[in-house]
Parts: structure tokens; C-alpha cells; sequence
């Protein structure tokens, strides 16, 4: 039993969409948020940097007394993860395997198509894990940087979204794939969009759901759930403006943030 908070962390409101499925799974689960919007979008900027916003913002969530940390975020998990496991005293847990195990479950033709930003996407890492998991798989990307921003906006299926999907999606079309990784966590606000561009014969993975479920299980196995009955809370920062953070997370998150407070993450 263990009853500190879980703390999650992304370049953005994008995480808030695995702290939706977590919150769902583990209602006793006390979470706390990091949202680094004065540095948003990580998906242009080099592996360096977003290595140190990331260590950045493990230490502040580590200051948090947390249990364990989500890296709720496609692009630092990409450029990171590998760095990071294994110093931390508490587990790490990233995005991309749990998406890719996702993708290779759902597939029925092997024809699997993964979006993400430019970062994630140079990478190649979906490819390798998805390969890992089915050599026999066919692996196709797109980086669909744009899509970042219109979900920070709220722009989320109004007429510019569409026609931006339709441009980035076209190639992925064409290559009769009938599994699309959502992979980055900012793209399940775009999930219409992308769905009605791709057709219904495409399922869509929203890796939140696959996270939220690892999450479960590692608390589980290392006997660190919480011994609460209460229902959980949940506490958010953010580096930038925290009435945009309220107003648009509120609609990632699906409920009401109303006390985000802003902290100056160049100091960790
Ligand atoms: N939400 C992030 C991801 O999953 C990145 C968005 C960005 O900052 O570019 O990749």
C-alpha cells in the first residue's frame, strides 16, 4: 500500500488525455499534473532539448513525492526513456510500448500506420517495437506536426482540421492500413477528424487506455496501490498561463480544472 500520487507529465494539455483513463481506471489514485505549456510543441525541437525538458520536469514531479511517473508524452518518451530508466527510485512508465502492443493486437493485415510528431516519428521507435513484436508487420508513419497546435487551440474538428488531416493522412490511405496509432497524446482530441478522414475501416489507437492499464498492473505487482477508499484528487501545474490551462484543459480532461498553479520549471 502506498498512498502518495502518481505524477504524469507531458509538453502540454496532450497528457491530460492519459490522465482522463487513468483517472477512470484508478479512482483512488491521487495524481499530480505537469503541463509544460510555455515550452510547447517538444515534437520540433532537437533529441537535446527535449532530453533536458524532460529531466526538467522529472525533477520537479519528483518533488512532488510521488510513487511513480507516466511520461504522458510520445516525444519525450522517444528521445528519453532509455536515459531515464533505471536511475529514477521509483518506475517510469512510457507511451510507446503500450500503443505499439496495442496496434499489433488490433491488426488483422499486418498494414499499421502510426502518427506523430516529427520527433517521435525520426525516431523510428514505433517501427522498431512494432517490428519487435510482429517481424512480419508493415510499418507506415506520418509526422503531422500541425496537429499539435490545433489541439492546443481547440481546434479540434472545424473545417481547417479536416482539410490538415486530409493532407497529412492521404499517403497513409494509400496504403490500405486497417490500424492507425495515435501516437501522441495530444492527437485523441483530433480523434474525429482523423477517423472520419480515414474511414471506418481504420481503428484508431489511443494509447491513454493502454497506459492507464500498465499503470494498473505495475501498482499492482510492486504492491503500491493506494489504500484509500476516498476518491482521488488530482493537482496540476503548468508553466504558462494557467487560465488557458484551466479553460482548454478542462476540455482534454473532460472536467472542470478550476486551481492550476504556474511554476517556473527553469529552476529544476
Ligand atoms: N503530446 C506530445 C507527444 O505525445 C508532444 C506534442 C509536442 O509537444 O510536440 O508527442
Amino acid at each position: 500500500m502506498d498512498n502518495r500520487p502518481i505524477g504524469i507529465f507531458d509538453s502540454g494539455l496532450g497528457g491530460l488525455t492519459v490522465l482522463k483513463e487513468m483517472r477512470k481506471l484508478m479512482p483512488h489514485e491521487d495524481m499530480v499534473y505537469f503541463g509544460d505549456c510555455g515550452r510547447v510543441p517538444y515534437g520540433t525541437k532537437s533529441k537535446e532539448t527535449v532530453i533536458k525538458y524532460t529531466m526538467q520536469d522529472i525533477k520537479f514531479l519528483m518533488s512532488k513525492n510521488i510513487k511513480m511517473i507516466i511520461i504522458a508524452c510520445n516525444t519525450a518518451s522517444a528521445c528519453s526513456f532509455e536515459l531515464v530508466k533505471g536511475t529514477l527510485s521509483i518506475p517510469v512508465i512510457e507511451v510507446i510500448d503500450p500503443g505499439a502492443n496495442a496496434a499489433v493486437r488490433e491488426s488483422a493485415n499486418r498494414k499499421i500506420g502510426v502518427i506523430g510528431t516529427t520527433g517521435t516519428v525520426s525516431s523510428g521507435i514505433y517501427e522498431k517495437e512494432i517490428m519487435n513484436l510482429n517481424p512480419k508487420a508493415e510499418v507506415y508513419s506520418a509526422a503531422c506536426p500541425l496537429f499539435v497546435p490545433l489541439a492546443e487551440e481547440g481546434w479540434w474538428d472545424n473545417e481547417i482540421a479536416v482539410k490538415t488531416a486530409e493532407e497529412y493522412l492521404a499517403p497513409l490511405k494509400e496504403k490500405e492500413i486497417d490500424t492507425l496509432v495515435l501516437g501522441c497524446t495530444h492527437y485523441p482530441l483530433l480523434q474525429k477528424t482523423i477517423a472520419k478522414v480515414m474511414g471506418g475501416n481504420v481503428k484508431l489507437v489511443n494509447s491513454g487506455f493502454e497506459v492507464a492499464k500498465v499503470a494498473e498492473s505495475l501498482l499492482k505487482d510492486l504492491d503500491l496501490q493506494s489504500g484509500s477508499d476516498s476518491k482521488q484528487t488530482s493537482e496540476f501545474y503548468t508553466s504558462d498561463s494557467t487560465e488557458k490551462f484551466e479553460l482548454l484543459g478542462s476540455s482534454f480532461l473532460g472536467e472542470k480544472i478550476s486551481s492550476a498553479k504556474k511554476i517556473d520549471i527553469e529552476k529544476y
